[in-house]
C-alpha cells in the first residue's frame, strides 16, 4: 500500500486513538459496509499513516475533520479511503474443489436446461471481483464446458467491485505468473498470451464474455441495476461485513437471482444464522446456496 504514496512529511507511523478509530470505523462502514473489528486498529494505522503524511496531517482527528467537512474530503478522498480499506487478495482458479462443483453441478444443469429448452442463455454476477481473476476463471470454465458451442449461447458475466484500482487491472487483463499459481497447467497456453517473461495477457475470447463496472454493494440503487442472474459468485467479500450488512447484501442477491438461481460464497463464509432466503446444499468440499 505504501508504494501508492510518496510519503512526504511524516515518515513514522501516526497512532490512532480509540475515539478516532471509532469515528473512522463509522465513516468506512457508512461508505462501504466494511466493518472493522476492534482488533483492526493496527491495520488502520499501517494502511492510513502514509496517506495522512502525504496530506500533512499530524493526527487522525484532522483527517476525520477533512473527510467530514472539506469539499474534497467528502468526495475525492472517499475514493482514496476505499482503496486503503479494501483487501483485494485473489487468484485465478481460487478454490478448485468449489469450481469443480460449479462446473459439474450448477453449470451442467444450466447447460442441459438450455439445450432442452433452446433458451441458451447464462448470466453470472461476480460481486466483489477484485482484479478480475474470478470472472475470467468463470469465463474460461464456460469455454471449457461449451467448447465451440459457446458461439450459440448468450453469455454475460457482470463483474463489479467498489475499488477503481482493481477494476483498472481487471480491464487490462494482464497478470504475473503469481496470479496463475492455482491454475491448471493446460489452461495457461490455451487462454493466455505470454507477453513477456512471466507476464500473461488474457485472450479476447475470454474477455468478451465479461462487463466490468464499479458497484458498491452498500448502495441499493447501483445493486438494483445489475441484470437478473442465474448464478452469483460473491466469494471472500461478505467476510468483511457485519450481520446487518450481510443481510442487506444477501437480500439484494436473492432479489437479483432468477428462479432456482445458485449463490456461491467463499470457503470460510456461511449463511447460517444470517438469512433463510437460501437453501444450502452440501457437496464434496463446498456448499451451494439455492434461491428459495
Ligand atoms: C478478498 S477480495 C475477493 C475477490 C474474489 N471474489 C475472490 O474470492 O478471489 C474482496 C473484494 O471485495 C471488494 N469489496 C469490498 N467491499 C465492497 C463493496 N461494498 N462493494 C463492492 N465490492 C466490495 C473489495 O474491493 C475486494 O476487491
Amino acid at each position: 500500500m505504501s508504494k501508492l504514496f510518496s510519503g512526504k512529511g511524516f515518515s513514522g507511523n501516526i497512532k490512532i486513538t480509540q475515539n478516532e478509530f471509532l469515528k473512522l470505523r463509522d465513516i468506512i462502514y457508512d461508505l462501504s459496509g466494511i466493518y472493522l473489528q476492534d482488533n483492526r486498529r493496527f491495520l488502520v494505522e499501517n494502511r492510513f499513516a502514509p496517506r495522512l503524511s502525504e496530506l500533512e496531517f499530524k493526527n487522525y482527528s484532522d483527517y476525520i475533520d477533512y473527510l467530514q467537512k472539506h469539499p474534497k474530503g467528502k468526495t475525492e478522498e472517499l475514493g482514496m479511503l476505499t482503496e486503503l480499506i479494501t483487501t483485494n487478495e485473489t487468484s485465478f482458479f481460487r478454490d478448485n474443489p468449489q469450481l469443480k462443483i460449479f462446473r459439474n453441478y450448477t453449470l451442467k444443469k444450466l447447460i442441459d436446461e438450455g439445450n432442452n429448452s433452446g433458451r441458451k442463455e447464462i448470466k453470472i454476477w461476480s460481486a466483489g471481483c477484485s482484479s478480475g481473476e474470478e470472472p475470467y476463471t468463470l469465463a474460461i470454465i464456460l469455454h471449457e464446458a461449451l467448447k465451440d458451442d459457446i458461439q450459440k449461447w448468450r453469455i454475460k458475466i457482470t463483474a463489479n467491485d467498489i475499488s477503481t484500482n482493481v477494476l483498472k487491472m481487471a480491464e487490462k487483463g494482464v497478470y504475473t505468473k503469481y496470479a496463475l499459481r492455482t491454475t491448471p497447467d493446460y489452461i495457461i497456453p490455451k487462454y493466455f498470451t505470454e507477453k513477456d517473461n512471466d507476464i500473461y495477457q488474457i485472450n479476447p475470447e475470454v474477455k468478451r464474455l465479461i462487463s466490468f463496472g464499479k458497484i458498491n454493494l452498500n448502495q441499493d440503487f447501483s445493486v438494483k441495476k445489475v441484470a437478473p442472474s442465474h448464478i452469483i459468485f460473491c466469494r471472500n467479500v461478505i467476510i468483511y461485513f457485519d450481520k446487518q450488512m450481510k443481510q442487506k447484501v444477501l437480500g439484494a442477491f436473492h432479489n437479483n437471482l432468477l428462479d432456482n438461481g445458485h449463490l456461491y460464497v467463499g470457503h470460510s463464509e456461511s449463511l447460517h444464522a444470517i438469512t433463510d432466503k437460501f437453501k444450502p446444499r452440501q457437496h464434496a468440499g463446498t456448499i451451494t446456496y439455492h434461491k428459495i
